[in-house]
């Protein structure tokens, strides 16, 4: 069994549905909620449906990512994880964490990549013009929003969107691609899935 550990920073609506997909024949299971920050919503909801969290604050560490990243790793090990999804964490990794996880770490981003890595997705896709917009679930590398592509759902953009109401059609797709990612990673399937 694959034990998957979650990484929030907010509300964690993405992690609460990988953590719902992760039961009867699904190789894998939540071992950890974890969050940079301690009044993470996200944290609740996990205690909520019976997985162990933990939070890491970053901010006493200031500018010093690498004994943020430390104090990340000490934190997990109690809970054996095999595999890291960030679900909404919203801190840079360097890559003297990320390559310890390489090839074993998970990220969802709400653009369809490689356009708008980075922050303020939605309103970027709004001011090009775009007709549609999307989220892309990918491995994640030292180059930030970069590594292989592991699936795409697209949603179109509808007259009058603003950021927020495409974010909204985003995420509702997000929560359907991440757990079909996630599933069909742990199984060894690495040919990107293209929803709907
Ligand atoms: C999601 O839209 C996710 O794609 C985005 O944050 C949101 C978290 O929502 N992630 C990033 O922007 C990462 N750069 P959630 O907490 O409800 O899952």
């Amino acid at each position: 069994m694959t034990r998957v550990a979650i990484f929030v920073s907010g509300g964690g609506s993405n992690m609460v549905k990988l953590v719902e997909s992760m039961t009867g024949d699904h190789p894998a299971r939540p071992c950890v909620v974890l969050s940079n920050q301690t009044g993470a919503g996200g944290l609740v909801r996990a205690r909520e449906m019976g997985v162990p969290t933990v939070a890491v604050d970053h901010r006493p560490f200031g500018k010093d990512r690498a004994a943020f990243e430390a104090a990340l790793t000490e934190a997990l090990a109690p809970y054996r994880p095999d595999l890291i999804c960030l679900a909404g964490f919203m801190r840079v990794l360097t890559a003297g964490f990320v390559d310890g996880w390489r090839g074993r770490m998970l990220n969802i981003h709400p653009s369809l990549l490689p356009k708008y890595t980075g922050l303020h997705t939605h309103a970027r896709a709004l001011e090009a013009g775009d007709r549609e917009a999307g989220c892309t679930v990918h491995e994640v590398t030292p180059v930030l929003d970069d590594g292989p592509i592991l699936g795409q759902g697209r949603v179109p953009v509808e007259e009058g969107d603003t950021p927020d109401t495409l974010a909204a059609r985003v995420l509702t797709m997000e929560h359907r691609l991440y757990p079909a990612c996630l599933r069909r990673f742990v199984e060894g399937e690495r040919d990107p899935l293209y929803l709907p």
